[in-house]
């Protein structure tokens, strides 16, 4: 059975959508949420599903300390799934290629510095694409530049706002983040 640590930021739909999909799971399950902020909806997700959570700060995410929380409690791969701060060289060198995230757009397009959450459907739409996507990938010391293990894309209408866009992509994660992580672990 191996162990799997879930970071997010926000509110944790995709977070919830892979805690659901692993109930039951002779393979994984999700032993822990963890997250930089305090009043974070994704806490309130993981009390209601009965998964441990843990609150770290930025500085014990930088000096190891939090590396060390999920050593202790044997975590084998970790998920990002909206976690907002920029991933330090000791966690990555702590796993591997056991790491993975989730960014709503088809990298290379629309990544790097400031490319999350709205922001990436809004340019979307400002640039007049035609369809967007999901990209699942490794992680490492570049932001969203690791090894691309998935993308899918879903059109784009002309009137679509930065809002639906954002659901149609929301509705992707939901649908194959799941299975992805299942494949890698
Ligand atoms: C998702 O769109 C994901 O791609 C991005 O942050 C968002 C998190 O959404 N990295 P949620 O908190 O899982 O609802």
């Amino acid at each position: 059975m191996k162990n799997i640590a879930i970071l997010a930021s926000g509110s944790g739909s995709n977070a919830e959508k892979i805690i659901s999909h692993f109930q039951g799971s002779t393979k994984a399950r999700i032993a822990l949420i963890a997250s930089n902020k305090k009043g974070a909806y994704v806490l309130e997700r993981a009390k209601k599903l009965n998964v441990p959570s843990h609150v770290f700060s930025k500085a014990e995410l930088e000096s190891g300390e939090f590396t060390e929380v999920l050593r202790d409690q044997k975590i084998d791969f970790v998920v990002l799934a909206g976690f907002l701060l920029q991933i330090p060289g000791n966690l990555i060198q702590a796993f591997p290629d056991l790491m993975v995230n989730i960014h709503p757009a088809l990298l290379p397009n629309y990544g790097g510095k400031g490319m999350y959450g709205d922001n990436v459907h809004r340019a979307v739409k400002a640039a007049g694409d035609t369809e967007t996507g999901i990209t699942i990938h490794l992680v490492n010391e570049n932001y969203d530049e690791g090894k691309i293990i998935f993308q899918t894309a879903v059109a784009v209408g002309e009137n679509d706002s930065p809002e639906q866009i954002a659901e149609k992509v929301h509705v992707l994660e939901h649908k194959y983040y799941p299975k992805i992580i299942e494949s890698l672990i």
